[in-house]
């Protein structure tokens, strides 16, 4: 991994590795200003070893506000906090770009309710906000292009070293690039060359103001992978002729757009996307440009980032979720400790879809993301104690693997043979092999701070009390939830966890239901694996479509494949009985009995309950100092059950 290792010259400034965080929106931001949280973050990833860290998008203009929490650099006010996260990255040697921002007609959410005029190079609406927006006149195209000037300089001021314009994902330069939302017969439409027009004067305006001290670069999909999109043979004309303008000191490569649910998956790729799938992108936009060329996507490992280095693909590899999951990955690597790598897993929980959801990011795994000024640096115990954690799923695990850290002498109790809990069923589901991934990374964690394991131990109230420890946490899980149903005869039922683990149980008959309370991953999960065994599906949803609960990107793949494999999907029913033939549901809205006939198997996803009979029973003793966390409480998702275990570790 040398390669990974080595310097890399961008313009002015020079980065002393190849690995990257790429600018991506933190919801850190108040007011539009940085918080001393997001300095935090910024420190912990520049300790970690990154040579570069990009900034999460700045707004250039009043009409760039496209979240209620995006950071503004259209005022003197923004400097300060630039200059505060330059000061906490700069001793460790990594260098410190911002991304300068207008979404045009890519606005997510509004400021007060009231949706504001989106600007765009012509009134073309999204597909996936349905925003309509207004046509820039040139008045104000020249107010922006002179606010991407304004906004670098204030950034130049907060001691950044570099300014990058983000022409990626369909935002505004990509609209007026893009032939078909640029639809103007003016000086800014037509042609190529007059669609690049916009771009080429906001590189110019912004090195023209910064001067030759600050590199510029640029962020652009190499395609944006939608059918209303930039097209790649655009992209790279573009990327050309402004690298032989002069321009650009790098360009930023990825791929997909906003504008379209099916383009946007791309911008923060799910799991069932491959490994470092850009790469071909950037190494195809290194052909026709001289300047070096980042690129990312899904590159959650460092060998594979050296492997795409290697092969020339690209001069540098963002690899932003592996640094939101593992802040200290570069050091890990320089310090010969690979294997101690907490690998993203590209599950989108936590980190884009917190964004999504407008609170700050995190990660599943590490929930120390985000909440640095509480949990940045491990405390030591002040004295060590006898820890109990009963249950080794991610709740256990992460309370376990913490509290050992912390100097506590720690046992864990599972009662089955394997670690894991509910993960490994989850990892079962097509195209979520990855899931496990949190298991095998907690569990190393939890191993090497020296963790002893008492695995096909189910262990009592009694025991635990005989052993007398300072503190027990409890994380016994959840086991599947059974509705009370009517039924008449003997119908077939199962349950979604029966199914995944031995999906060839159930023979194919008629019609296969799939009742899916929780909108989530099982109920998708479940469908899919019957209808690839043979079964005619029937995904019968409590909301409005399967997958709801789910972060937008990781629903968009699973709700395609269930289209692909034919599932039929049945939204807005409940369940409430069964027979030998047919399946009753009923219309959450009207109450309307709907019967499928000529349905012989039910399975049920109707999520979970709490196995919490060993929590009550020790939280009655008041003699022991008991804390449940994860399942055990309320089922919930993995990344309460980390959470919840990091909390429960602390606090001994
Ligand atoms: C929470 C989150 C917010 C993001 N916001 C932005 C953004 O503001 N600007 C941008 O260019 N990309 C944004 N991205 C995309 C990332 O820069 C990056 O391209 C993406 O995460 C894929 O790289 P990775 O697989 O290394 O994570 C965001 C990503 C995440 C996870
Ligand atoms: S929440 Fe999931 S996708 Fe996001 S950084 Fe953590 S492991 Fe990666």
């Amino acid at each position: 991994m040398k390669r990974l290792f080595e310097p890399l010259v961008i313009g002015p400034v020079t980065i002393k590795n190849r690995i990257f965080s790429s600018g991506h929106d933190t919801v850190m931001a108040r007011d539009g200003l940085v918080t001393d949280q997001l300095v935090a973050y910024h420190r912990a990833r520049a300790k970690g070893g990154a040579g570069l860290i990009v900034m999460q998008v700045s707004g250039v203009h009043s009409s760039a506000r496209y979240t209620s929490h995006v950071l503004m650099a259209t005022d003197d006010s923004c400097i300060s906090g630039y200059a505060k996260v330059a000061a906490a990255v700069h001793p460790s040697g990594c260098k410190l770009f911002g991304q300068l921002f207008h979404p045009g007609r890519e606005v997510m959410e509004s400021q007060d309710g009231s949706m504001p005029v989106a600007w765009s190079a012509s009134a073309v609406p999204n597909e996936r906000f349905r925003v309509t927006p207004r046509e820039l006149d040139e008045r104000t195209i020249a107010e922006i292009v002179a606010g991407y000037a304004r906004a670098a300089l204030r950034l130049q001021a907060g001691g950044l070293d570099g300014v990058e314009i983000v022409a990626s994902h369909g935002y505004l330069p990509a609209q007026f690039l893009n032939s078909s939302v640029n639809q103007r017969s003016d000086g800014y439409g037509g042609d190529i060359g007059n669609r690049l027009r916009f771009l080429r004067e906001v590189l110019e305006a912004v090195k023209g103001a910064v001067g030759p001290g600050m590199a510029v670069g640029m962020r652009i999909s190499g395609d944006e992978l939608d059918p209303a999109g930039l097209v790649e043979d655009d992209a790279l004309a573009a990327c050309a002729e402004l690298d032989r303008l002069g321009l650009l000191d790098y360009v930023s490569v990825t791929v997909g757009t906003s504008a379209s649910l099916s383009g946007s998956d791309h911008i923060v790729p799910p799991m069932n996307y491959p490994v470092g799938y850009t790469a071909a992108y950037a190494a195809k936009v290194k052909q026709v440009v001289k300047v070096p060329v980042l690129v990312a996507g899904r590159i959650n490992q460092p060998q594979d980032a050296a492997r795409i280095i290697e092969q020339g693909s690209a001069d540098a590899c963002a690899m932003t979720r592996a640094l939101i999951c593992d802040p200290e990955m570069p050091s890990k690597v320089i310090g010969g400790r690979v294997e101690e790598i907490r690998a993203c897993i590209a599950c989108n929980q936590a980190c884009i879809g917190h964004f999504h959801a407008g609170y700050p990011i995190s990660c599943i795994q590490h929930p120390e993301t985000g909440r640095e000024l509480l949990y940045g640096r491990v405390q030591k115990a002040v004295r060590a104690r006898t820890v109990v954690v009963v249950g080794g799923g991610p709740a256990g695990l992460k309370a376990a693997a913490v509290a050992a850290e912390r100097g506590h002498a720690v046992t864990l109790f599972e009662a089955r043979s394997r670690l894991g809990g509910q993960v490994r069923l989850a990892s079962a589901l097509p195209d979520r092999e990855e899931f496990g991934g949190a298991i095998d990374n907690l569990y190393s964690e939890a191993s090497r701070s020296g963790v002893i394991f008492e695995l096909r131990h189910s262990v009592t109230a009694a025991e635990v009390r005989g052993m007398a420890p300072d503190a027990v946490i409890v994380a016994t899980g959840a086991q599947p939830r059974v509705p009370v149903l009517e039924t008449v005869g003997m119908p077939a039922v199962s349950n979604a966890w029966a199914v995944i683990s031995a999906p060839g149980r159930l023979k194919p008959r008629g019609r296969t239901v799939v009742a899916d309370w929780r909108a989530d991953w099982v109920g998708i999960g479940a469908a899919r694996m019957l209808a690839a065994a043979g079964h005619s599906v029937v995904l019968a949803v409590s909301g409005y479509a399967p997958g709801e609960s789910l972060q937008q990107y990781v629903r968009d793949s699973m709700v395609g494949s269930l289209y692909r494999q034919h599932i039929e999907i049945m939204p807005l029913v409940r369940i409430v009985g069964v027979d030998e033939d047919s399946v009753y549901l009923q219309h959450v809205l009207t109450g309307e009995p709907v019967i499928l006939e000529e349905a012989y198997n039910l399975v049920l996803a109707q999520g979970s309950l709490p196995v919490d009979d060993l929590l009550r029973e020790l939280a009655a003793d008041e003699s022991l100092a008991v804390t449940g966390v994860g399942d055990c409480l309320a089922p919930r998702t993995v990344e309460e059950a980390v959470l919840e275990g990091l909390k429960a570790a602390w606090a001994i």
